[in-house]
């Protein structure tokens, strides 16, 4: 694989992924809602040629791969290797040869140029090092006038469900430094005391870092 994004690559190779496969069914189940209105948006067609990107364990891309037919094709990409097989396991037993899966980079994998009528994501965009250079690689793949629907979380203000409990933990625990790329994106993340600190630079998007353990 590319050598972007190697640590999104350990990540999801080595701790999140895993867990994510252990949890798969009651996670599915968590955030399915989000992803039926994506794919309500999206309205794949009978036929057509379809990439779910940072599929993940597949769920998305099994439905995908429903509603476009045994006509249609399906590709779902990952960084993750322990997601991929749980994905391709699910796929034979539903019995979707329509269906196929790839360990590729989305950012800076190869695609295929127009290659799909629909683009679609949940929660699988919002972790590249270079996005806009990923977006530019997923517009190669997609066909002119193609269709692109995709869930990603709004900023830190917008999600209480995570910046209170990080805003609580926080005089309590030494937090571990935020992703590379966020880390430009924060002015400081580690005071004398050893708590995180994390506060927005000047035009950066905002950190979840920021809310929990400013002081
Ligand atoms: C929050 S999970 C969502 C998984 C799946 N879409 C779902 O809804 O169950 C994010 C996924 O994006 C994948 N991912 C992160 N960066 C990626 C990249 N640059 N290219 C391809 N996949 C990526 C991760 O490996 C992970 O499977």
């Amino acid at each position: 694989m590319a050598e972007a994004n190697q640590e999104q690559q350990r990540f999801w190779n080595e701790h999140a992924g895993p867990t994510w496969v252990r949890w798969q069914d009651a996670l599915d189940r968590q955030i399915r809602p989000h992803g039926d209105l994506a794919l309500e948006a999206l309205a794949p067609a009978p036929g057509e040629s379809v990439l779910d990107v940072g599929c993940g364990c597949g769920d998305t891309s099994l439905e995908l791969a429903r509603r476009v037919g045994d006509k249609g094709a399906v590709l779902g990409v990952d960084l993750s290797a322990p997601m991929l097989e749980r994905a391709r396991a699910r796929a034979v037993e539903a019995g979707m040869p329509q269906l196929r899966f790839e360990q590729v980079d989305a950012q800076s994998g190869e695609l295929g140029a127009a290659a799909f009528d629909a683009l679609f994501s949940r929660f699988g965009v919002m972790f590249f090092e270079d996005a806009p250079s990923a977006f530019g690689n997923l517009a190669r793949a997609l066909r002119p006038g193609g269709r692109l629907a995709f869930v990603c979380w709004q900023p830190p203000s917008e999600n209480p469900w995570v910046t209170v409990p990080m805003a609580a933990v926080a005089p309590l625990l030494t937090l571990p430094p935020p992703p590379v790329r966020m880390r430009r994106a924060c002015s400081v993340w580690r005071t004398r005391s050893g708590s995180a600190r994390c506060s927005r630079a000047r035009g950066s998007r905002p950190s979840p870092w920021r809310a929990g353990a400013s002081r």
